[in-house]
Parts: C-alpha cells; structure tokens; sequence
C-alpha cells in the first residue's frame, strides 16, 4: 500500500535518489528536495521515467526554517501533503576533535539533526492535520551506536545519536496519531559521502569493505528497499525502530 505522495530530502544523490527513484517505480507521487537544485531536477525527471505519478523538484536547505517551510508549501501545491516523509538529507565532517572547527561542528548538527528536527515537524504538522496516520523515516548511522576510532568523526556521530534518539521520543508522540517514526541504518554505503574528500576512491571503497561481515558496501538501492519499507503499510506494526542495512558491520 503506497502513501499518494512520497518526500525525500537529499534526494539529489545516493540513498535519497534511490529512495526516491525506487518510490516512482511503484507509481507514487514524488517530491525530490535537496539543496542542490539541479540534481534535484534531474532524479525528478528520472522519477517521472521510472514511473513516479507526479514528480516536483524543490530547493531545500534542511538547516533553514524558512526553506524547509516554502519546500513543503511548494510540496503541498505541487503534488499533494506527503503521506510519507524521508529525512534523509545529511553532511560529514571529519578532523580531530581538539582542532574542530566550531562552525563545521555546528553545520554538521545543522544539517543532519536541526535539518530532521524541521523536515518532520513541516511533515508531522501536515499529517496531524489529515488525521490518515502516516510514515516518518529518518536516516541515522552506525556512528550512532559504535565508535569509529581515528576517524575525526565526533561531530557526525553526536548529530546521528541525535536523530536515534529524536526518532525514539518523537514515535512515542505520534503513535496516538497513527503516525510511525523509524530510523533506517544505513553502513558503509557506496555513495558520493562515502568516499568525499578521498583522494583515491577505489581504495576509500576497498578499506570500508574489508570491515563488512558480507566482504562488500552496501548499495543505494539495497539501503531503499528497507526505507520503503517503512515507508510504505506494509511495516504497520512498527514505530520507533531501528532497521539496520550494514552488511553485518554491527552484528
Ligand atoms: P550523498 O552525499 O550521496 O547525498 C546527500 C544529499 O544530501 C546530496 O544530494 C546533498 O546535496 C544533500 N544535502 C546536503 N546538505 C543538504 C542540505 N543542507 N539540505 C538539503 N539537502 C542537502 O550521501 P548519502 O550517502 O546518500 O547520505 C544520505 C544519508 O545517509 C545521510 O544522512 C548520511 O549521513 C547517511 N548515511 C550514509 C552512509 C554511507 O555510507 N553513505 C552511512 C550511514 C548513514
């Protein structure tokens, strides 16, 4: 059973684009927000190939409350209020902690937690008011549960230990709506994140894959399948979660 209109931030690349493109296979109206506005457009376009109903590309900053609001307004007279919402959208920034500069520190929480925070009030205000229940993903990491030494990672694992436990507190507050809030988590991914800022990618990939149980990355589309799981009715029962997608990493 698929939500009319689906909304993903960070839509633009990686899982989010997956996500998105794999909502329009199953014939879903789709909304692709991202802060790069072109790719935006360009996995719209794809989605409307791919076979989405409708398809909008908005320009979103997650950190910016005016931008999320006129994202979702925009949503909302393009192809409907969303009855399921992935905030997803997120950075990385890595350098040891006693050199971290503050304002990185503060645009990686901006991003990945205030960014959730106002993704999900913007979608929880709408699905409060059309009292149909709905589904809320967010994106959180291992980093939320494991620690990752010498990898410069504290502002990163701090903003997605925030998301785990937003998602927890705030599945507990709309359960009385019908509204499910899960996390989905994702390991080592093969994405533009994973391999940002790398010098040599192919061996970035090959370091990650030799931490995995399965001996290999996690694909975007593989990480989608879970996502649209919990987007879609067909995970009912289930709020507050955790649905971890990491190859075995934490096992
Ligand atoms: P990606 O870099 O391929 O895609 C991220 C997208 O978010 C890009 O399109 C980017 O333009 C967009 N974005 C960045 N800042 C934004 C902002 N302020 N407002 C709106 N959009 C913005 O990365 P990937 O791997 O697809 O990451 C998606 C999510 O998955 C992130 O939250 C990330 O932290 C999380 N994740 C990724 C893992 C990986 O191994 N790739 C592992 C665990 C979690």
């Amino acid at each position: 059973m698929w939500a009319e209109t689906v909304a993903v931030t960070g839509a633009g690349s990686g899982i989010g684009r997956a996500v998105l493109l794999a909502a329009a296979a199953r014939g879903a109206r789709v909304a692709a927000l991202d802060v790069n506005e072109a790719a935006a457009a360009s996995v719209a376009e794809q989605a409307l190939t791919a076979g989405a109903a409708r398809a909008v590309a908005v320009r979103c900053d997650v950190a910016s409350e005016s931008s999320v609001a006129a994202a979702f307004d925009t949503v909302s007279a393009a192809v409907g209020d969303p009855g399921a919402v992935y905030a997803n959208a997120g950075i990385e920034v890595n350098a040891a902690l006693h050199e971290f500069p503050a304002g990185d520190w503060e645009r990686v929480v901006a991003v990945n937690l205030v960014g959730v925070f106002l993704t999900c009030r913007e979608a929880l205000r709408r699905l409060v008011d059309a009292g149909r229940g709905g589904s809320v993903v967010c994106t959180s990491s291992p980093a939320a549960f494991v620690g990752h030494s010498g990898g410069g990672n504290s502002a990163y694992a701090a903003s997605k230990g925030g998301v785990s436990a937003f998602v927890r507190s705030a599945a507990l507050d709309y359960a009385p709506y019908g509204i499910r809030v899960n996390a989905v988590v994702p390991g080592a991914t093969d994405t533009a994140m994973l391999t940002a800022g790398g010098a040599d990618p192919d061996r970035l990939r090959a370091a990650a894959a030799t931490q995995i149980p399965l001996g290999r990355l996690g694909r975007p589309d593989e990480v989608a399948a879970a996502v649209l799981w919990l987007l879609s009715g067909e995970s009912s029962y289930v709020t507050g979660s955790h649905l971890v997608c990491d190859g075995g990493l934490m096992a």
